[in-house]
């Protein structure tokens, strides 16, 4: 090996070194100082866990991506070059901005992307369909009441590395990129959320089944996705089973018993506001058959995905405890 290349091997193991480094160094002061002081280095996603979070968030043309520090833009271009998706990178560094104009315009997606040179905190965000991070934990922290309260349900949040607390993710994947940390290698983390939408509280409808009509309450306590739900069927507790939400889609299966029959009615509706809109498909050993659905909230719940606990530690939330929503649905 001559001498040239042994110093610009020297040198980009320097460069390496120093970008890990800056990243420990961010780390541990967004740890020891807290996010005021903390500062987010710019450190490029990897090309190819650029790919690997776009096809996570399952990005399409329709999608408007908002990349918080975008950096050289590459997920803001990429999403627009590849899958047609128009976006916007907030980056607060005048050069990145610069660099990632010129590479859109280089690339021909001008039309389909800006890169608007502002805080990260201060950006408006209620328009993305997909936003995309590669911050700290504490900037992470501090960014999720906002993400909550602000980014319609169903937006997809995908970050790369760094979870948001405990906000459980809906996917999470591990890769393998030999492009990380300039091309030492190294693993790297690549988390989804889908913006659940706020369906805490009472709901109540009525429904004709088998000729009776019958009054159904349905009392939900959440925390992001995850749901503890009470049902009450003619005013007696019903076993309820597969709850899930995901962004404002809602389903659940109600273990009924009508006419001293017992029938399983799989619910499935969109929430909008104070109503859910769907369908329920009912089966049993003397009724079989599907209807629309409807349900309207008679009472908001407290709803601790809004939280204002951004460092973690979850609220002690007595709307969680399932005999607490138990007793206040027989109010
Ligand atoms: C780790 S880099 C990620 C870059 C890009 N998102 C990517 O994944 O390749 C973080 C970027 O966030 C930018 N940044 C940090 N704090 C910011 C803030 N408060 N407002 C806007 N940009 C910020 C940094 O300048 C840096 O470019």
């Amino acid at each position: 090996m001559g001498i040239y290349q042994r110093s610009r091997g020297l040198a980009s193991w320097r460069r390496r070194a120093v970008a890990r480094l800056m990243i420990l160094a961010s780390l541990l002061l967004s740890g020891f100082l807290g996010v005021a002081r903390a500062q987010v280095p710019y450190v490029p996603t990897p090309m190819d866990v650029v790919e690997h979070m776009l096809s996570m968030a399952k990005v399409g043309p329709t999608d408007f991506l908002i990349d918080l520090g975008s950096g050289d833009g590459r997920l803001v271009r990429e999403a627009a070059l590849r899958f047609g998706a128009r976006g916007m990178g907030i980056e607060r560094d005048p050069e990145l901005i610069e660099r990632s104009t010129e590479l859109a315009r280089r690339q021909g997606v001008t039309d389909k992307v800006a890169f608007v040179k502002q805080d990260l905190f201060e950006a408006d965000i209620g328009d993305a369909t997909v936003l995309t991070m590669y911050l700290l934990p504490a900037v992470n922290m501090k960014l999720r009441p906002r993400l909550l309260a602000t980014l319609k349900p169903g937006t997809r949040i995908v970050s790369h590395d760094f979870d948001l607390g405990d906000w459980q993710a809906d996917e999470t994947a591990e890769f393998y990129s030999k492009l990380k940390y300039g091309e030492s290698g190294g693993n790297s983390k690549v988390f989804l959320w889908i913006v659940p939408a706020d369906v805490s509280g009472r709901w109540s409808w009525r429904l004709e089944v088998g000729g009776q009509s019958i009054d159904y309450e349905l009392r939900v306590a959440q925390r992001f996705q995850k749901l503890d739900v009470v049902v009450r069927v003619a005013g007696q507790d019903r076993k309820v089973e597969h709850v899930e939400l995901r962004g404002d889609a809602l389903s659940f299966t109600v273990l009924a018993d009508i006419k001293g029959s017992p029938v399983r009615q799989q619910f499935k509706g969109r929430i909008g506001g104070d109503a859910i809109e769907g369908t329920v498909a009912s089966k049993g050993p003397r009724m079989q058959g599907a209807a629309e659905w409807s349900a309207v909230r008679t009472e908001r719940g407290f709803r601790s995905a809004v939280d204002a606990h951004p460092r973690g530690a979850a609220p002690t939330d007595p709307s969680m405890n399932h005999a607490a929503v138990a007793a206040a649905s027989t109010r």
